[in-house]
């Protein structure tokens, strides 16, 4: 039970990487809080959760969205040990294919929206708790097509660094995982024809080092570590986990 007695709020809780790690959370001990906007999903994330398990709507963007989640946390839970600011957007992005709308997306979700979690919990956050953000590896090399969504995440690797500094005083850890291309719903509201997407995420896999995409259980285990004490004296850093993709 790595997780025994801790709290943790899981953004973008109810789909893919999210879904995956709020699940070994719990089988590690953790009390635990998802969020989605989806309210149509909510039934069957309980049901696979179980009842334990706190599943809240809001959108990362909106102070007032989270900063309900956080009272909601705090109501039934307490204080918080472990966030795991893990909602996000990614999508293609050729230069001449980005409008306000793209950029606003991208943008906002990626890094207001961990901006306005962090805004919102910090008044819960406990003495010596870990604080989460999900990058990519795309931010750590130059690719093609998807500069925005690199540089949002590039972004959140720094304030990784940041906000380490700034809260020492409290002992609150942030560190950043870097996914590599891991088979989640992500893709396929990317708007692609099934068989498109089917071979697009062939080919991709044949381009990692290890042979295959990641699974959400992959990203998991690593939200795990630096979740658990055992990364106490983890700070500030990011974990790539990505087959080799971005290393090799
Ligand atoms: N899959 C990959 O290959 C990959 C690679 C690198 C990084 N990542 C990062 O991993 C994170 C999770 O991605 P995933 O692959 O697990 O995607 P996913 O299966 O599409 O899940 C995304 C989750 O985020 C929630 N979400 C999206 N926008 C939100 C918002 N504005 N406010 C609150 N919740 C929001 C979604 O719920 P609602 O739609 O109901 O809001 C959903 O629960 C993202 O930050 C993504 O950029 C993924």
């Amino acid at each position: 039970m790595r997780l025994a007695n801790k709290t943790a709020l899981i953004t973008g809780g109810t789909s893919g990487i999210g879904l995956a790690t709020a699940k070994l959370f719990l089988t590690e001990g953790a009390r635990v809080a998802v969020t989605g906007r989806n309210e149509t999903v909510f039934g069957q994330i309980i049901a696979e959760l179980g009842n334990e398990a706190l599943v809240l709507k809001g959108d990362v963007r909106s102070i007032d969205d989270m900063r309900a989640v956080a009272r909601q946390v705090k109501e039934r839970f307490g204080g918080l040990d472990v966030v795991f600011a893990n909602a996000g957007h990614a999508f293609p992005s050729p230069i001449n294919d980005i409008d306000d709308t793209l950029y606003d997306d991208i943008m906002d979700i990626n890094v207001k929206g961990t901006v306005v979690t962090l805004q919102a919990v910090l008044p819960d956050l406990r003495e010596g708790a870990s604080f989460i953000m999900n990058t990519s590896f795309v931010a750590q090399t130059g690719k093609h097509g998807i500069s925005l969504t690199a540089a949002a995440k590039a972004s959140l690797r720094s304030l990784a660094r940041s906000w380490s500094f700034e809260f020492l005083d409290r002992k609150i850890r942030f560190n950043a995982i870097a996914p590599g291309a891991i088979d989640t719903p992500l893709t396929s509201k990317w708007g692609m024809r099934p068989q498109d997407l089917l071979s697009m995420k062939s080919e991709l896999a044949k381009s990692i080092p290890v042979g295959r995409l990641g699974t959400a259980e992959d990203i998991a285990h690593a939200a795990l570590y630096l979740a658990s004490d055992e990364s106490s004296y983890v700070v500030g850093t990011e974990l790539v986990v990505d087959g080799g993709a971005s290393q090799l």
